[in-house]
């Protein structure tokens, strides 16, 4: 979700501000993600490499996430939508622990759309837990060496029980993959957009997801 910084600075307005419009191309993405029928969206609000901005953007990037769940929480329940969070959120603050497993608790049972946040979250760092998960397993004999395959990995990441990945957009111009679903990327396809994130609306999604619905995916095949 990047260009919140660079919309805020077009406007001459404070960095917070391009993260407040953020949220709400969020709220409008998310709304929109159930009537375009996707199974699953994850978001990268929060990368392990974040805590490297000013202590006063950390703080008002937890806020907002703070405000954005309780605020929506019960839009999420009437709208079908799962919360689901990959990433060390268990290393944020206590009562945003609290507030994400309030929240993925009350969404537990809803099937419509999984919203996946990913907050401090680093594809380098869930690959190693996810090789760590692997080797303990078989440390304890649970698993055979010659078991130890690409599913057997897959098995201990954080999007275990997700779909497997087909669309990565990334906004604002930028053409890297900024370590985010390393593992997940392997086959995905990618789209970037010139728009910053907090002019993304649910056209830009819609016109992403036709031009997915184009590409023909050979997955390694003729
Ligand atoms: C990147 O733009 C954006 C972020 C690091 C934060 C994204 C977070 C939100 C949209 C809000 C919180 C999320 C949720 C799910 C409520 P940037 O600051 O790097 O912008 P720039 O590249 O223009 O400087």
């Amino acid at each position: 979700m990047d260009g919140n910084g660079r919309w805020a600075k077009k406007r001459h307005l404070p960095r917070v501000m391009g993260h407040r419009r953020g949220v709400e191309a969020v709220r409008e993405i998310v709304r929109a993600a159930g009537d375009l029928g996707l199974e699953a969206l994850t978001l990268y609000a929060f990368s392990s490499e974040n805590w490297k901005r000013p202590p006063d953007e950390v703080g008002d990037l937890m806020g907002l996430l703070k405000r954005f769940i309780i605020a929506d929480l019960e839009e999420f329940r009437a709208n079908g939508v799962r919360l689901k969070v990959i990433g060390r959120y268990k290393d944020l603050a206590p009562d945003i622990v609290a507030l994400i497993d309030d929240a993925i608790e009350k969404t537990a049972h809803n099937t419509r759309t999984t919203l996946a946040v990913a907050l401090n979250y680093g594809g380098q760092d869930e690959l190693v837990r996810a090789a760590k998960a692997m080797a303990q397993r078989i440390a304890d004999g649970s698993l055979s060496p010659e078991n130890a395959d690409a599913d057997a990995l897959a098995a201990g990441l954080d999007t275990a029980d997700m779909p497997p990945l087909d669309l990565l957009i990334r906004t604002s111009g930028e053409q890297r993959l900024s370590n985010f679903l390393l593992w997940q990327c392997a086959y995905a396809e990618l789209w970037f957009t010139e728009t910053l994130w907090p002019d993304f609306t649910p056209a830009h999604l819609a016109e992403a997801m036709a031009d997915f619905a184009a590409r023909e995916r050979r997955f390694g095949g003729r």
